[in-house]
């Protein structure tokens, strides 16, 4: 069975920044679209580490929406005029992080138990009639019915689509999804729905598209980072060899090195940004390499478990 649905890489904080998106679209590719780390404020102004990240010369070619969080409708608007100062047309917003130091502050997940805030923010998100919305969220922050007071305001405006990734913030990555409350929310939803959550197989897509005929797409996230031809594989309809996918992870590695050595100055930061490429990689490269990546103390020694692989 395959590719009869699209597939979405995941915005992944230290993970999936212009670099990687870059190198990912040019060497496996096989997504519709990508989804930056989250953009927000601090200290009322907009970070420059996230609008460097949107920045089009970084993004070039490659199909990339901005990803916002904001706790108020006041936030929403300062951090839409900036996102669309770069030329975007396209914003999601996160209603899902589900991390204390954002949800506290009523922000990504923290959302969801306030549907009066939710109102206000889609209001604000109504103001800009050129601007096509997504939402991504959870099913709640501490309990799993909280979408149900939410989603009927998100039916009530124009969206491109909700994706959800069902857990409660609460749960973080920890415990099951919960496929029943999803199947739940998509026959209450009126837009397009995006499945997310724990797919790090062809069999896991095919399965979750075979229980939820009527979603749009999948979004894909650690599972791409393990394997980042996964979509590819997906979208062809083939299966490459353990050997060929870390082949082409080697080149991903070899242009993230050639690209950061440009950036950071100092070599222990290369390798630390370079080290993250392999978090989520041992099902793909053995327990052993992985280890053996993991505590490289030094560039040379690093090297020398990449080469290895
Ligand atoms: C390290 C890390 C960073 C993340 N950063 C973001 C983010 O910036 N915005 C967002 O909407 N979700 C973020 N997420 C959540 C993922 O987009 C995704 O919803 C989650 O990992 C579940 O999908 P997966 O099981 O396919 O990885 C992050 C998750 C992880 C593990």
């Amino acid at each position: 069975m395959c590719c009869n649905k699209d597939i979405y890489f995941a915005p992944l904080q230290g993970y999936t920044e212009d670099c990687y998106r870059r190198i990912h679209h040019q060497l496996c590719g096989g997504v519709k679209g990508y989804f930056t780390p989250f953009v927000r404020m601090e200290h009322g102004q907009t970070r420059s580490k996230d609008m460097r990240d949107i920045r089009h010369d970084f993004n070039e070619g490659v199909p990339v929406t901005p990803q916002i969080i904001a706790s108020s409708a006041n936030e929403l608007r300062k951090l839409t005029d900036r996102v669309l100062e770069e030329g975007y047309s396209a914003i999601d917003i996160n209603m899902g992080c589900p991390f204390p130091l954002q949800t506290r502050h009523g922000r990504g997940a923290g959302l969801l138990p306030h549907p009066d805030v939710v109102e206000q923010v889609c209001n604000a998100m109504s103001e800009y009639t050129q601007v096509e919305f997504s939402v991504k969220m959870r099913l709640g922050l501490s309990a799993n019915d909280e979408w149900k007071d939410v989603l009927p305001i998100l039916n009530d405006i124009e969206l491109k689509h909700i994706t959800l990734h069902p857990r409660i913030g609460e749960q973080q990555y920890n415990g099951t999804t919960d496929e029943d409350s999803f199947g739940e929310f998509l026959s209450a939803c009126k837009h397009k729905v995006i499945y997310n959550g724990d797919l790090c197989s062809i069999k896991d897509i095919d399965r979750i598209i075979a229980k939820f005929p009527s979603i749009e797409g999948v979004m894909l996230g650690r599972g791409l980072l393990a394997r980042p031809t996964l979509a590819y594989e997906y979208a062809n309809g083939i299966n490459l060899s353990d050997d060929d996918v870390i082949s082409r992870m080697k080149s991903m590695h070899s242009m993230l090195h050639e690209q950061y050595s440009r950036i950071i100055p100092a070599e222990a930061a290369i390798l630390s940004k370079l080290r993250t490429f392999w978090d989520y990689a041992e099902p793909t490269i053995g327990r052993k390499a992985w280890k053996k990546l993991k505590k490289a103390g030094n560039m040379r020694n690093y090297m020398i478990a990449v080469n290895e692989l």
